[in-house]
């Protein structure tokens, strides 16, 4: 007869049931909250909803909801090939770009493997090294929140299997430039996978700043990694795509959940291709309002590395948790990293006063020690 299961049975008479320590030791990855009435800015989302003609893909796909999609998405890796110069095995799609991240890790870093990456960074990044049994090493920003490239270079050792850089660096918004990195990849060995994080190179506007498209062709163990999620607003259908060589995407291929992409995700995210040209006007704008809020904190007196992401960064440092609680008190949900600084969405127009208001509050409130000095 089967035995009912019971919270307390659980807790007292079985014994725990052996897992992974380092997993179950890992911090669960944290959603951006939302407060009622406020300006969600804490999840670096696209505040316009989808274009129609998403929609509609969206919809025609629902017809066919009872079936499983094709889960190497022919047709948008087709465009994706063709749109990067490249050929079709050179690209694979995922679940989102973080789930491409995952399986990269998984396919170059096993038990005792280290994977480099800047740190603060991507808050999913250490997540990942343990799934595999891989360890993270954390290479601390530079003062200016930037990518320490060569301190990376220098960290590689025989372990070494992934570096990760991520531009604009998320949660500082901060770029690599063209300069830095081709620096970089003279110091990596041609055999140590370098994955080029750019979930946000669309609202990049710094010609400085280096781009995966350009820089592909030329190293043979580079992965760039882009997203549907952020300039392209599709966070919630969760598809992102990666480009490199053909062993390494296939390597990721076989580390993948099987079927992970829904036909949704595909149809819309070829849907918005065919609408770029509106949606990257959607950034553009963006855009500006960045420009507006970067201008109005520096006015204010904060340090802020010129964003280039769709998100920007008040180091708040050891004041976090009192800067993050004056935001929410005046319905601004930010994303707090303690005790680094905040990280703040560029969300609709109608947040920017409402922001500026805050952190003007912020700096009356809280020592000037974090908001001096502007970085220009
Ligand atoms: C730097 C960076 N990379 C990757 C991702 C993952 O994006 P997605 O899985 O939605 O494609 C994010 C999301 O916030 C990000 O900030």
């Amino acid at each position: 007869m089967p035995v009912k299961y019971n919270a307390q049975m659980s807790a007292s008479a079985t014994p725990p049931i052996k897992l992974r320590p380092e997993i179950v030791a890992l911090p669960p990855y944290r959603q951006g909250k939302v407060v009622e009435g406020g300006f969600k800015l804490s999840s670096n989302e696209n505040p316009f909803p989808p274009l129609p003609g998403v929609l509609a893909a969206a919809q025609l796909a629902s017809e066919t909801m009872h079936r499983y999609p094709n889960g190497f998405a022919p047709e948008l890796s087709g465009r994706l090939a063709e749109r990067n110069g490249v050929e079709i095995e050179q690209i694979i799609v995922g679940a989102g770009s973080v789930a491409l991240l995952a399986q990269l890790v998984i396919a170059a870093a096993g038990a005792g493997d280290e994977v480099i990456y800047s740190w603060r960074s991507f808050e999913a990044y250490p997540l990942l090294p343990p799934m595999s049994g891989a360890v993270s090493v954390q290479v601390p920003n530079r003062a200016d929140h930037g990518h320490d490239l060569p301190a990376m270079a220098a960290a590689i050792t025989d372990r070494t299997r992934a570096i990760i850089v991520c531009t604009p660096n998320n949660p500082t918004s901060t770029i690599v430039t063209k300069t830095e990195f081709a620096d970089f990849m003279a110091l990596v060995p041609s055999d140590l996978l370098v994955i080029l994080d750019e979930a946000y190179t669309e609202f990049v506007t710094d010609p400085e700043a280096v781009k995966g498209s350009d820089v592909l062709g030329r190293y043979p163990n580079l992965v760039v990694l882009r997203t549907f999620s952020k300039a392209y607003g599709l966070a919630g259908l969760r598809i992102g795509y990666g480009i490199g060589p053909v062993s390494v995407i296939d390597a990721a291929r076989s580390a993948s959940i099987p079927l992970s992409v829904t036909l949704h995700a595909q149809l819309a995210a070829l849907a918005s291709l065919d609408v770029e040209d509106e949606l990257l006007e959607r950034v553009g704008r963006i855009a500006e309002l960045r420009t507006k809020i970067w201008h109005g904190l520096i006015e204010q007196g904060w340090s802020v590395p010129e964003p280039q992401g769709n998100f920007v960064w008040l180091a708040t440092g050891d004041f976090t948790n009192e800067a993050a609680a004056i935001l929410v008190k005046n319905g601004i949900m930010a994303r707090p990293f303690h005790p680094d600084g905040i990280r703040v969405s560029i969300g609709e127009s109608e947040s920017v006063d409402k922001l500026l208001t805050s952190t003007e509050e912020i700096v009356k409130n809280l020592s000037k020690k974090h908001v001096a000095e502007p970085i220009r």
